[in-house]
């Protein structure tokens, strides 16, 4: 049996840090009720290996939340481990997370370990959990049950000694129901749930953390801004739909571009200089997602129309698309065209 003894040290972990520190300065988890009730379950679970599932909008800080659990446990000298589920290719990622020998596949020259392999005791943050393929979330279902796997066109069965972290923007029960996501894979992860409310949620905390980030940027760029308490009410009012990524980078721009501070609101909804532009979201997706959430748009529209013109013909439907009618039967349910009850292929 192989263990995590094998790790290649030519090969590197893509995230990992075991600085207690990286956490204990951030105005993390003090500012509101709810915060601090994350702060307390941070807390009761630092000594247990439970499972976690951190759930959230995006650029609510579920990254941090994660690292700061690491940091409280018993594994903070350990490594830890982040892996974005959504930013590795789906045919690559069994690999990325478990490894491969020498000759799996084309192009596999020598054993390489997987990221698994380098989360032996520390901890691995599964980030974009919702974007693993249902063949993966099996996989790793077992892998969360026996704490073993077996390394791509490997037979033999690796221990690894790990905390699993998973987080998401998604709603696991709308992708459940979808047919994406699998419920025995959700029970599984969902040992121990952690919500981080969006910033609309919590203003309380707005006032600090501009002040901490505006602290942090005067520091990185050399300046000495101050904010009026009437931009502090400003920040306040704010919709924040991209959350604490979109208040950091208010105040960099506050920092890096005002000369005063009349332009708060023009910082915020991203006009410059009284031209006003069409109010954008923030964009909070990486190229990858959003290339993913249209290819499935796409999908989606074409196969809608497909199966209208058709009267709902599933067999003409498949020959139309040339795909096969089970095949068409899943992307049917994936796209959510019909109820999930009627999505057996
Ligand atoms: N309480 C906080 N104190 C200081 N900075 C914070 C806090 N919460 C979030 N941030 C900062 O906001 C940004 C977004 O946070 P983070 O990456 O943790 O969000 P996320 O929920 O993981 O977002 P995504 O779903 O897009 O991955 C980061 O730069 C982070 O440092
Ligand atoms: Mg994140």
């Amino acid at each position: 049996m192989g263990g995590a003894r094998h790790v290649d040290s030519a090969d590197k972990p893509l995230a990992q840090s075991n600085d207690r520190n990286a956490v204990d300065h951030l105005p993390l988890f003090d500012g509101h009720p709810r915060m601090q009730e994350i702060r307390s379950i941070i807390e009761s679970i630092a000594d247990t290996d439970a499972t976690v599932l951190i759930r959230g909008e995006s650029g609510v800080g579920k990254d941090l939340v994660a690292r700061a659990i690491h940091a409280a446990s018993a594994r903070r000298l350990g490594p830890f481990v982040k892996v974005n589920c959504a930013a590795i290719p789906q045919g690559l990622l069994e690999s990325e997370l478990f490894g491969y020998e020498k000759g799996a596949f084309t192009g596999a020259h020598r054993r390489k370990p997987g990221q698994f392999e380098y989360a032996n005791k520390g901890t691995i943050h599964l980030d974009e959990i919702a974007e693993l393929p249902l063949a993966l979330q099996a996989k790793l279902l077992h892998v969360l049950q026996d704490f073993q796997f077996s390394r791509v066109g490997g037979h033999g069965l690796i221990d690894v000694d790990t905390r699993v972290i998973a987080a998401t923007n998604r709603d696991l029960e709308e992708a459940i129901a979808l047919g994406e996501f699998r419920e025995d894979f959700y029970y599984r992860l969902n040992v121990v749930e952690i919500k981080v409310p969006p910033l609309r949620e919590r203003r309380a905390e707005i006032p600090r953390l501009a002040a901490w980030f505006l602290a942090k940027f005067n520091a990185q760029y050399g300046r000495s801004k101050q904010l009026s308490p009437e931009t502090v009410a400003r920040l306040m009012e704010h919709t924040w739909s991209g959350n604490v990524r979109e208040l950091e980078n208010t105040i960099r721009r506050l920092v890096v571009l005002t000369d005063s501070e009349q332009t708060i609101d023009a910082l915020m909804t991203g006009r410059r200089n009284g031209h006003p532009e069409p109010p954008r979201p923030p964009v909070t997706e990486s190229l990858r997602e959003i290339a993913r959430r249209g290819a499935r748009e796409a999908e989606r529209k074409v196969l809608a129309e497909v199966l209208a013109q058709v009267g709902w013909n599933r067999a003409e439907a498949s020959r139309i698309l040339k795909v096969s009618y089970k095949t068409l039967l899943n992307k049917i349910c994936e796209c959510g065209l019909t109820p999930p009850s009627r999505c057996a292929p």
